[in-house]
């Protein structure tokens, strides 16, 4: 077992021991290969460098108790990364052999695997590139998949304590009808300013409205966003934002536990009415919300009273994690033994 300080762990990348790589060729995929190289070699053309064309996934596997590594929903990042590729024309990877390639890069890398209470998980990050090379403004002939491990801390520092976010209204993240439903790296670079101008400020994340009307709640920053009240878990329905794993499977644990749930556009001034708010994401997890500032009003909206995590997110949290470290029974099927 690798002796890092797994309790401080930020979110970050750490040297592992080996990745995993397929290449797209002559329409089709070849064998796995595995690597101990940092470094892939690639065409100065390849059209993942110049037009965009890339997309990645980012799931999580954990220590259980019981000495068991847990893959958490696999399958469902499996299908985002297909619909990514569908929407930016790549090389789809079939569902088997994403399930083989990631299996492969926990199992190589177990010792990275942080203990069972750490507090620490395993990230995995699968990686699709457009390698062949193109000029003109085309799709590549040929595709490189590749998946990376680094064993992560909470995404937002804070950990389970609310963050204060601001709302953004001079950058957008994704067109109406652009690829803010799928996991494409464009995205991210389109959030980069708002999200430093979010830092300089002092805010954990910017939160980004929809780019039509800038009425509405798109999500904040790299995670969705949810809201509670009346014993309802809403969240906004909108085209630009990423279908969540982690937003779905609290739903589904919301329901559980007696709530409602509303899919449904969140217009910003009802930001006012709930009792919680959150972001969630694999990254995230649930990162509470304390307060949400408007950069252009500058009206600040106070969620939290206490600067405390309310109730009931704190209770979807420990749901949701108990289940992928295996502390609660997995009523769903969501968790895959990889030893
Ligand atoms: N929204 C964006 C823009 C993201 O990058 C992510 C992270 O993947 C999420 C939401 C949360 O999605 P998931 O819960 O599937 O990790
Ligand atoms: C995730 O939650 O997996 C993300 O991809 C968020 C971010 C690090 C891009």
């Amino acid at each position: 077992m690798e002796t890092l300080d797994w309790k401080s762990l930020p979110f970050g990348y750490i040297k592992t021991d080996y990745n995993v790589r397929c290449y797209y060729r002559n329409n089709q995929w070849g064998e796995i290969e595995i690597s101990s190289s940092e470094y892939i070699n690639l065409h100065m053309a390849a059209t993942g460098l110049h037009y965009g064309q890339e997309a990645f996934e980012g799931m999580k596997a954990f220590m259980g108790k019981d000495g068991r590594i847990r893959l958490f929903r696999w399958d469902e990042n499996s299908m985002r990364m297909q619909k990514s590729a569908e929407g930016i024309m790549m090389a789809k990877v079939p569902d088997e052999l994403f399930h083989q390639c990631i299996v492969k890069a926990v199992q190589m890398n177990k010792r990275f695997v942080p203990p069972y209470g750490s507090g620490a998980s395993l990230y995995i990050r699968p990686l699709l590139i457009g390698s062949g090379a193109q000029v003109g403004v085309k799709a590549a002939s040929e595709y490189l998949f590749l998946v990376f491990i680094t064993p992560v801390g909470p995404y937002f520092k804070e950990g389970f304590k609310p963050v204060k976010m601001m709302i953004t209204r001079t950058f957008d993240r994704a067109a109406p009808l652009g690829t803010g439903h799928i996991k494409v790296g464009g995205n991210y670079a389109a959030s980069l300013r708002a999200l430093d101008v979010a830092h300089h400020k002092g805010y954990a994340s910017a939160l980004f409205l929809d780019a039509r009307e800038k009425k509405f709640i798109d999500e904040a920053g790299p995670a969705n966003f949810f809201g509670i009240k009346d014993n309802t878990y809403v969240t906004p329905e909108s085209n630009s934002i990423l279908p969540s794993i982690t937003n779905k499977s609290l739903q589904q644990i919301a329901l559980d536990v007696g709530m409602k749930v509303e899919i449904r556009p969140v217009p910003v001034e009802e930001l006012d009415t709930f009792e919680e708010v959150g972001a969630c994401g694999t990254a995230a997890v649930i990162t509470p919300v304390e307060s949400i500032v408007d950069e252009d009003t500058g009206k600040i909206y106070q969620i939290s009273k206490t600067g405390e995590p309310g109730e009931i997110s704190r209770r979807l949290y420990e749901k949701l994690t108990g289940i992928q470290t295996g502390d609660l029974p997995d009523p769903y099927g969501w968790i895959e033994f990889v030893s």
